[in-house]
C-alpha cells in the first residue's frame, strides 16, 4: 500500500536517536559500563523543541507550555488520584475518577483550561500571575515542567519571582500536596499574596447540570485551622432501598494551607467576579477574599495568605487537597500530619520510596536508551498509576475496570509485587457469572456493568491466570474460592473451566468461535450480535490458552476436561485453516450474514493485522502459512509507526460491522497503529523467526523515539498512545489517547519476556533472547521466586540469539533454564550468545 513508509528515516534515525545508540558509542559505554548506560550519560536524553528525558530518565523535562497537545501526568496511589498537564490543568479524584470526582473539569485538549490552581499576586505593584502557565497566562522569564515518578514540578519565574511548585499525592493518604518554593530574585522586598483557586464537584462527574448539583453543596472554613470544608448532601447511587438522589456523599472534602489564613472564598461568583474567566478574577483586585461560605453559592475553595520576602530570601508554602472518609479517616488530622513544608517534604520523600518498589525491582540495561526507559520506568509507571490505579487519564474518563484491560495491565506487577496480580486476578473473577461470561466492565465502587456476549472477554481470565502461574508457581491460587456474580463461590479453577466451556458452547456450525458483540476488537461491534457471524482470532487465541489449560487441568485431576480441551484444540486448528484461510492471509471475522472481514474480496478493511499476528503466536499456523501471513503483514501493514490495525482504512459507515467503520480512516482500530495489537507483532515476529524485523517493530511504537519527529506525532514521547493515525489520516503519524492504553503493559512484556527473552516458566527462568545482532549484549536484573538474578549477556559473535554457554554463580550450567534458587540471595550468571 503507497505511502506506508516515506517518513522512515526520520522516525527510526533522528539525530538525536543516532547519538545515543549508534554502535561505536554505545560499545564504548558498554564496556566501560558500571552502571547503566543512560545513567552514567550526562546530556538530555531525546531532546526535542518541547522537551527532553532527564539522563537518568526518571523525569520528563518540558521546557515551554506550548507542547503540541498537553502532555500530562497522570498520579495516583492506588486511592486517591489527580491528573495534571504541563500547563498546571486537570482534576482530582478519590478512587475512581468518575463516580467519586472531587474538583470540576471538562475534557478539553485544545484549551486545557480546567484546573486547581495557584495565583501569586504583588501587593505593591499590583500583578498578578499564576504559579502554572494556566490560569493567567502572563508572559515568563522561565517556565519548565518536570514530570516525574508520582509528582510534576513546575518552575516559573515571573517579575523576578521564582516560583517552584511540587505538586503530587501522598503515599499512603487520601490527598495531594502542593509545596510552593517562592524566591524574590529581585533587589527589593516584596510583598506577595498567595491565592488558591478550586471548584468543587464531589461525586459523579462531570457535573453538567451544575445549577441542580451545587444545591447541595456545602463549605464551611476555619480560619483556626487555616481550611476551608465542604461536603456534599448527594450522591448519585440509590439508597438502601433502592431510592434515587437520598444518600449524602459520605467524605469530607478539604483544602488547607501551611500558613495563616488572610482570607478565604467559598463562592464561585464572588471570587471570578460575574462574567469573569478564571484569568482575570476579581479576587486579584481586591485586598481580602470575600469570605462567602456555607450552602447558598456555587462551592469553590479559595484560600489566601501573605509572604514577604527580602531580596535573595526563600520561602514554602504549602497547600492540601483531599478527602476523608466518613468513619475512616478525620480530615482535620490529615490536614495536620500533612500541611507544613517539614511534613511536606517527608511525604514527597516516602513518594519516592513507594514508586521504587514497584519500578526497581526489575532492572534492564541495554544498548537501547528507549527501550530501557520504557522497560524500567515510564511502561511501569503508565500502567500501575494511570491503568490500574487513577483509572482515567487526559483522553478518556474511566469510571471502573475492563474485564480485559485490568486484567491484562496486572501483569506488570509480575517481577516486582505478583502478589497484585493475584489480587487482580480474584477480583476480576469476581465479575463472573455462573454461566461462564463476565461483565465487559465494571465501576469500581459498587460494581455493576454490562453483561455482553463479548467473546473473548472472560478467557482473559486462565490467560492472565498462567502468566501468573509461570512467574509463581503459585498453584495453590487455583483454589481460592470466588463467588460467582449470581452463583456460590467456587474455586479459581473452576472460573477458569466454566470459562473455557462456555466459549466451547458459542461454536459456529463450521467450528468456528462466534464473534458476539465483539472480540478483543470492540470496534466489531455488530459483526456477530445475532450469534452467527464468526472471530477467526478468537479460534488462535482459545487455542493458545488451551494448550497451556490442559497440564493445568491433569495436575487438577481433571483428565475429562483435559481431553475435551485436546479436542476442540485439534478442532480448532482445522477450522481455522479450513475457513479462515483466504489464500494469502487469515481472516478476521464473518458477519451474520455470512460475509468474509479481512479478505481479498473486500475493498476496505481486506487485511487485519491480529488474526495473522496471533496465528503465529498461537502456534495455529502451520510453517508456510505462518509465513505467508507475516509477510503479508509487513507488505501491507507495516508503516513508520508501527503495524496498522487493518487496512486500507474503512471510509463508509457499515452497519453490519460496527463502530470500527465510523471512525474517520486512520482514527484509532479503524486503520491506525493501535499501539497494544502493535505490540504483539513484536511478539509474532520473534515466534516466527524474525528478531531483525521484531525489534524494528518495537523502535517503531517506542515513544521516545517520535521526540525525533515530534511536530508530527505530537504526544507526550513518555508514555505509550492508544493509536498512532495511519495513512489514511491527514495526520498520519500523529499520536493520541495516551496514558491510558492497555499498551503500556505490553511493550514492557514484549521488551521483556520477547527481545530479553528472560521468560519464567513453571520451573526456572528461560533465557532466549531475540535481540538485534548489533547489540554487543545486555544485562537484567530481576527478581524470580525469592531470589534476585543478576544476569549479564554478551554477544560477541553478533547472532540474534543462541546461547552458547550460561555460568551461575561460576559454575556452568547446561541449557538455558535458569533453576529456582528461591534463597533470597543474588546470584549473577553469565550468558554467551553464539552457535
Ligand atoms: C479499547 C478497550 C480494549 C479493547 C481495545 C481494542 O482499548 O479498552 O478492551 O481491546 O480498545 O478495541
Amino acid at each position: 500500500m503507497p505511502g506506508l513508509t516515506k517518513n522512515r528515516a526520520c522516525v527510526i534515525l533522528g539525530p538525536e536517536v543516532k547519538r545515543f545508540t549508534s554502535g561505536g558509542f554505545v560499545l564504548r559505554l558498554w564496556l566501560s559500563a558500571t552502571s547503566f548506560p543512560y545513567k552514567r550519560a550526562m546530556e538530555p536524553l531525546f531532546p526535542s523543541a518541547y522537551g527532553y528525558f532527564r539522563p537518568d530518565g526518571r523525569e520528563y523535562i518540558i521546557t515551554t507550555p506550548f507542547t503540541p497537545r498537553p502532555w500530562s501526568n497522570v498520579i495516583s496511589n492506588g486511592d486517591y488520584g489527580l491528573i495534571i498537564s504541563q500547563t498546571g490543568s486537570g482534576y482530582s479524584w478519590r478512587g475512581n475518577a468518575g463516580q467519586n470526582r472531587l474538583t470540576r473539569a471538562f475534557q478539553d485538549l485544545i484549551r486545557d483550561n480546567w484546573g486547581k490552581y495557584l495565583y501569586i499576586r504583588d501587593r505593591e505593584r499590583q500583578t498578578y500571575w499564576s504559579a502554572t502557565y494556566k490560569p493567567v497566562m502572563r508572559p515568563y522569564q522561565h517556565y519548565e515542567v518536570a514530570h516525574g515518578i508520582g509528582y510534576s514540578r513546575f518552575r516559573h519565574r515571573v517579575e523576578d519571582i521564582a516560583s517552584l511548585l511540587t505538586v503530587f499525592v501522598a503515599a499512603d493518604a487520601p490527598l495531594e500536596i502542593w509545596l510552593l518554593e517562592l524566591t524574590n530574585q529581585s533587589a527589593t522586598p516584596r510583598h506577595l499574596d498567595i491565592t488558591s483557586y478550586a471548584e468543587w464537584l464531589l461525586g459523579f462527574a462531570p457535573d453538567e447540570h451544575r445549577e441542580f448539583h451545587k444545591l447541595f453543596i456545602e463549605t464551611r472554613a476555619d480560619p483556626a485551622q487555616q481550611a476551608l470544608f465542604a461536603r456534599k448532601y448527594l450522591w448519585g447511587f440509590p439508597d438502601e432501598l433502592g431510592r434515587h438522589n437520598n444518600i449524602d456523599w459520605p467524605y469530607t472534602a478539604f483544602m488547607a494551607v501551611s500558613l495563616p489564613l488572610q482570607s478565604f472564598d467559598g463562592d464561585k461568583e464572588s471570587f471570578l467576579g460575574l462574567y469573569n474567566n478564571d484569568d482575570r478574577p476579581q479576587a486579584m483586585h481586591a485586598p481580602r477574599l470575600a469570605g462567602r461560605c456555607g450552602r447558598f453559592g456555587d462551592a469553590i475553595a479559595a484560600l489566601r495568605v501573605e509572604v514577604t520576602l527580602a531580596p535573595g530570601e526563600t520561602q514554602t508554602v504549602v497547600f492540601t487537597l483531599g478527602a476523608a472518609a466518613d468513619g475512616q479517616e478525620d480530615a482535620e488530622t490529615l490536614i495536620r500530619r500533612f500541611t507544613t513544608p517539614e511534613a511536606a517534604r517527608q511525604a514527597l520523600e516516602a513518594v519516592h520510596a513507594f514508586w521504587s518498589r514497584f519500578l526497581d525491582a526489575e532492572h534492564v540495561e541495554t544498548p537501547d536508551v528507549g527501550l530501557n526507559l520504557m522497560t524500567n520506568i515510564w511502561a511501569k509507571y503508565q500502567a500501575i498509576s494511570c491503568r490500574l490505579w487513577g483509572k482515567s487519564g487526559p483522553y478518556q474518563v474511566s469510571a471502573g475496570y475492563g474485564f480485559r484491560d485490568q486484567l491484562q495491565d496486572s501483569q506488570i506487577f509480575l517481577s516486582s509485587e505478583p502478589e497484585y496480580t493475584r489480587r487482580q486476578i480474584l477480583l476480576h473473577a469476581a465479575q463472573q457469572f455462573i454461566e461462564g461470561d463476565v461483565l465487559h466492565w465494571w465501576f469500581s465502587i459498587r460494581g455493576g456493568g454490562p453483561r455482553t456476549n463479548c467473546s473473548d472477554d472472560l478467557l482473559w481470565l486462565p490467560f492472565v491466570l498462567i502468566a501468573y502461574l509461570d512467574e509463581t508457581a503459585d498453584f495453590a491460587v487455583l483454589d481460592e474460592a470466588v463467588p460467582y456474580l449470581n452463583g456460590p463461590a467456587e474455586a479459581l479453577y473452576d472460573h477458569c473451566r466454566r470459562a473455557i466451556e462456555r466459549a466451547f458452547a458459542r461454536f459456529s456450525p463450521r467450528g468456528v468461535p462466534l464473534m458476539g458483540d465483539n472480540d478483543w476488537n470492540d470496534g466489531l461491534s455488530a459483526v456477530g450480535t445475532l450469534l452467527k457471524g464468526e472471530s477467526f482470532w478468537v479460534a488462535e487465541f482459545l487455542y493458545a490458552i488451551l494448550e497451556r489449560f490442559i497440564p493445568l487441568a491433569r495436575r487438577r485431576g481433571d483428565e475429562r476436561f483435559a481431553r475435551r480441551c485436546e479436542d476442540v484444540r485439534v478442532e480448532l486448528y482445522e477450522a481455522l485453516n479450513r475457513y479462515g484461510w483466504d489464500g494469502e492471509w487469515y481472516l478476521q471475522a464473518t458477519t451474520d450474514a455470512g460475509l468474509p472481514i479481512g479478505s481479498r474480496q473486500n475493498e476496505e478493511g481486506r487485511l487485519f493485522l491480529m488474526p495473522n499476528i496471533w496465528a503465529v503466536i498461537s502456534g495455529a499456523a502451520p510453517p508456510a502459512r505462518a509465513a505467508q501471513a507475516m509477510a503479508a503483514v509487513t507488505a501491507h501493514l507495516l508503516g513508520d509507526y508501527g503495524p496498522l490495525l487493518c487496512a486500507p482504512a474503512f471510509t463508509r459507515p457499515r452497519s453490519d460491522i460496527g463502530y470500527i467503520t465510523r471512525y474517520a480512516p486512520g482514527l484509532r482500530e479503524n486503520g491506525g497503529v493501535y499501539t497494544h495489537a502493535a505490540t504483539w507483532a513484536v511478539w509474532a515476529y520473534i515466534r516466527q523467526g524474525q528478531p531483525e524485523r521484531a525489534y524494528e517493530v518495537y523502535r517503531r511504537i517506542c515513544p521516545p523515539y517520535r521526540s525525533a519527529d515530534i511536530d508530527c506525532y505530537k504526544a507526550e514521547p513518555y508514555v505509550t498512545p492508544g493509536n498512532t493515525d495511519g495513512p489514511l489520516s491527514p495526520y498520519y503519524g500523529r499520536g493520541g489517547w495516551t496514558w491510558y492504553t492497555g499498551s503500556a503493559q505490553w511493550l514492557h512484556r514484549v521488551a521483556t519476556h520477547w527481545i530479553l527473552g528472560i521468560r519464567p516458566q513453571e520451573d526456572g527462568l528461560l533465557i532466549d533472547p531475540a535481540i538485534p545482532a548489533h547489540w554487543p549484549g545486555f544485562r537484567v536484573r530481576r527478581r524470580f521466586r525469592g531470589a534476585v538474578y543478576a544476569i549479564e549477556v554478551v554477544n560477541p559473535d553478533h547472532v540474534n540469539g543462541g546461547v552458547r554457554s550460561i555460568t551461575l554463580d561460576g559454575q556452568p550450567l547446561s541449557g538455558n533454564l535458569l533453576p529456582v534458587l528461591a534463597d533470597g540471595r543474588t546470584h549473577s550468571v553469565h550468558v554467551v550468545l553464539g552457535r
